[in-house]
């Protein structure tokens, strides 16, 4: 496995792949790579061709009080995991390698996806997808990528990356990954090394209202008001017999149709229902693709 730090090189890495007959798969990560990112990092291989990951932790897509500087860094176990699952490079640039004019500069260029960044985590994180966009179209463009994988946890990114990758007419296809869960079926995220033990009993939540919804849904209900309000409970259940733990808080729980963003009243085939909340200082997402 081959390690890249810029632009120039993993483009002639690619461009070298390409013209022996390889198609380019890119994953892209922050590092910090768990079981979630090694599925994807065996798609990528298993979808044949040369498989990229790129390890950069975007500083455009957290907020002023987020937590950028924090966010766990691993990168020899990152690069160890990445050559283990198959990985044939892994791009890591320093942030001036993507932001030339520097990550804050008042003179950038930057990619908007209008209407669908402010919807669910850009609702609560404004600027987020708006970071998300431009890096990865950075990175789709330096890397010149046939396709991308990314998890379904991140639903909403994955609707505002498939509309970039629309409008910018990138020659990339955005494919999707389940959901990599622990046996108890907290979804992997980088971001659960926060989590107390008494937050990760917490965390659960999450999951077991989506796992609701679904037994729900496939039981017959369909209205969005009822599902909501179903998942509501459960939140409240976990708030009541934790009361004098750090509280579990929604930020939001939404159905809503996958490719817009936009609430819908009924579930239908390939709806979203995407749940969000905070467990101590730690924020968590999850979702189910509703069949
Ligand atoms: O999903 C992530 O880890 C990040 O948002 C991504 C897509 C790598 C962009 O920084």
């Amino acid at each position: 496995m081959e390690i890249f730090s810029t632009v120039a090189d993993i483009r002639e890495w690619a461009r070298q792949g390409r013209g022996a007959g390889h198609a380019i798969s890119l994953v892209p990560t922050m590092g910090a790579l768990h079981a979630g990112h090694a599925s994807l990092i065996r798609a990528a291989r298993d979808s044949r061709g040369l498989a990229a990951v790129s390890i950069f932790v975007n500083p455009t897509q957290f907020g002023p009080h987020e937590d950028y500087a924090r966010y766990p860094r691993s990168f020899d176990a990152d690069c160890a995991l990445a050559e283990a699952e198959g990985a044939d490079a892994v791009f890591a640039p320093p942030v001036e390698e993507l932001y030339p004019g520097g990550a804050t500069s008042p003179i950038a260029t930057f990619v908007d996806v209008e209407g669908l960044s402010n919807r669910l985590d850009g609702a609560s994180r404004p600027g987020h997808f708006r970071g998300v966009a431009t890096v990865v179209a950075k990175l789709l463009i330096a890397t010149e990528a046939d396709r991308a994988f990314f998890g379904q946890k991140d639903a909403a990114q994955v609707a505002v990356l498939r509309r970039m990758v629309t409008d910018l007419r990138l020659p990339a296809e955005i494919l999707v990954c389940p959901i990599v869960r622990e046996p108890d079926g907290l979804a992997l995220s980088s971001r659960n090394l926060y989590l107390s033990p008494a937050e990760r009993s917490q965390a659960l939540a999450l999951s077991r209202a989506v796992r609701q919804t679904e037994t729900l849904v496939s039981s017959g209900e369909r209205h969005a008001v009822v599902l909501i309000e179903a998942a509501q409970k459960i939140f409240a259940a976990e708030r009541s017999s934790f009361a004098a733990e750090p509280q579990v808080r929604i930020d939001y729980i939404e159905l809503v149709n996958w490719a817009t963003l936009e609430p819908v009243e009924t579930a239908a085939p390939g709806s979203l229902f995407a749940v969000a909340a905070w467990v101590g200082a730690t924020r968590l997402i999850d979702n189910t693709i509703l069949g």
